[in-house]
Parts: C-alpha cells; sequence; structure tokens
C-alpha cells in the first residue's frame, strides 16, 4: 500500500514541530526518514499512524483517509522505546501482541515460531526479556512488529544501539520483509543507512528539505555524503532563508 503524507502540520504548545509536509511513498519500497535528534521523525511517525492527530493536511495509505480502524490493522510499528514486557519472556510477549492483534491461537503458534527464527532468536525463546541484552530487546520488538503480517510497517530508530554486526542482519531482515510486499518507512539519524533505502525524505527543524530516490538525492551530493545536503539546509536557515 502506498502512503500520501499532504500538507501536514502540528505544533505543541504554540510551537511547530512539523511544517507543510506533503510526500507520497510507493507501495513496497523502503522509504527512510533521515534527520537529526529533535527534526521531528518520531512526531512524523506517530502523526502517520494516527497516534496523534494532524493540526493540519491529510495522511491516506491507499485510498483511505487515516486514522482508520480497519487500515490500522494492517499496520505494524516499531517504537523507538521498546514497548515490550520485561517481567514476560519472548514468547509470552509475542503471544500477548498476537492477542491484541486477534490472530487466532493455530495461527498464532506457527506466526511466533516463524517470527522468532525471522529474528534469530528461537533458542531465547523462553527467558525473561528482563535477561536481554538491548540488540535482543530490538529484535523482540521487531518481531512483535511484523507478528500480524503488517502492509506498511513503522520502525522508529530501530538499529540505535546496535552494533555494525547485527545492523547488519537486522537491515537483511528488513529487505526481506520489503520483498515480501510490505512498505517500510524507518527513521535513523544514522547517514549510511540511507544506501540501504529506496527513497529518503531528509527532515530538518520540521521541514521535509529534501525527498526523493536515493540515487537522485546521492546525486546532488558532491561527495556522495548526504550530510552535505543537511549543511546546505542548515546554512541557509541561519541566513533566514528556510524558517
Ligand atoms: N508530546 C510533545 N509535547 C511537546 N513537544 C514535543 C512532543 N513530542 C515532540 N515534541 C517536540 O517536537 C520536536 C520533534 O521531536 P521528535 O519528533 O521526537 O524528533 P526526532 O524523533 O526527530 O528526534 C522536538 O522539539 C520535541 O521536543
Ligand atoms: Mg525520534
Amino acid at each position: 500500500m502506498d502512503i500520501q503524507v499532504s500538507h501536514v502540520s502540528k505544533s505543541f504548545d504554540q510551537k511547530q514541530v512539523i511544517k507543510n509536509i506533503t510526500f507520497t511513498i510507493p507501495t513496497g519500497q523502503i522509504c527512510c526518514l533521515l534527520g537529526p535528534s529533535g527534526s521531528g521523525k518520531t512526531t512524523l511517525i506517530r502523526l502517520m499512524i494516527g497516534a496523534i492527530t494532524a493540526d493540519e493536511g491529510t495522511i491516506q495509505f491507499a485510498d483511505v483517509q487515516m486514522p482508520n480502524m480497519n487500515m490500522l490493522k494492517k499496520v505494524g510499528f516499531m517504537p523507538q522505546n521498546d514497548a515490550l514486557y520485561n517481567d514476560l519472556s519472548a514468547e509470552a510477549n509475542l503471544y500477548f501482541f498476537g492477542g491484541l492483534y486477534h490472530i487466532d491461537k493455530r495461527k498464532l503458534e506457527n506466526r511466533i515460531d516463524e517470527v522468532l527464527a525471522i529474528v534469530d532468536l528461537t533458542e531465547h525463546r523462553r527467558k525473561l526479556v528482563a535477561n536481554f541484552s538491548g540488540g535482543m530487546k530490538k529484535r523482540l520488538s521487531l518481531a512483535t512488529a511484523i507478528l500480524h503480517s503488517p502492509k506498511i510497517l513503522f520502525l522508529d530508530e530501530p538499529t540505535v544501539g546496535i552494533d555494525p554486526v547485527l545492523r547488519r542482519t537486522i537491515w537483511d531482515q528488513f529487505q526481506l520483509i520489503k520483498d515480501s510486499g510490505t512498505t517500510i518507512i524507518v527513521s535513523t539519524h544514522v547517514m549510511d543507512e540511507v544506501t540501504e533505502c529506496d527513497k529518503a525524505a531528509l527532515i530538518y527543524n520540521g521541514s521535509l528539505i529534501e525527498y526523493g530516490t536515493v540515487t537522485n538525492l546521492l546525486e546532488k551530493t558532491e561527495n556522495g555524503r548526504v550530510e552535505e545536503l543537511f549543511f546546505i539546509a542548515s546554512s541557509e536557515s541561519k541566513g533566514g532563508a528556510v524558517r
């Protein structure tokens, strides 16, 4: 399913943190929301999943205006801070989330085996999450987000605090999920992760400063480094051109 964000703005306490953002993410692609800390990535994701409402503008998944309860069943979300139960085992966490998604018991048992294998936690399934490392929690969090085979998957800084080797395996998993036809929106402040994505939306100070295919965006830079696009935006905003 494609995602259409049209003229979306959002303020908190009189301060506009999302400023008139418009872009479309095609079905089955990976789009990263790239931007420094505090630029508005999490807020934009929360707007897209309908956790908060926009002051202005609209968000559509396929032809359906969000928020929409039926559509939300097709959405997976991995929050920036893992929403897991520490006093439950990995498997018990998955049963809990499976219950929330109303997956029937037989199907759920099979699907839990499947997602545990995908995130490589099968041998740890009976361990308490309290005893998990940060990386294991991230992987379990991903498993809960894909349990119901969502058509659209939102991942908010999924690789923060994860070592490069594990980061590689996690990106491999995202590519497999993409290959199954799921549209993926992933936020990151790690510039080199952009090359894993089809599209990139550069967010700076609540504004969308660049959007396009990763290939096109990299062509706009002199040294093939996305950081450069932010340097341009920040010098323009200091000069008062962008605000
Ligand atoms: N619930 C909230 N109330 C007030 N301000 C908020 C709230 N959520 C986010 N903000 C502010 O909005 C801005 C963008 O935050 P956020 O979306 O979390 O950025 P990012 O995810 O890119 O780090 C920040 O200035 C942050 O302080
Ligand atoms: Mg964030």
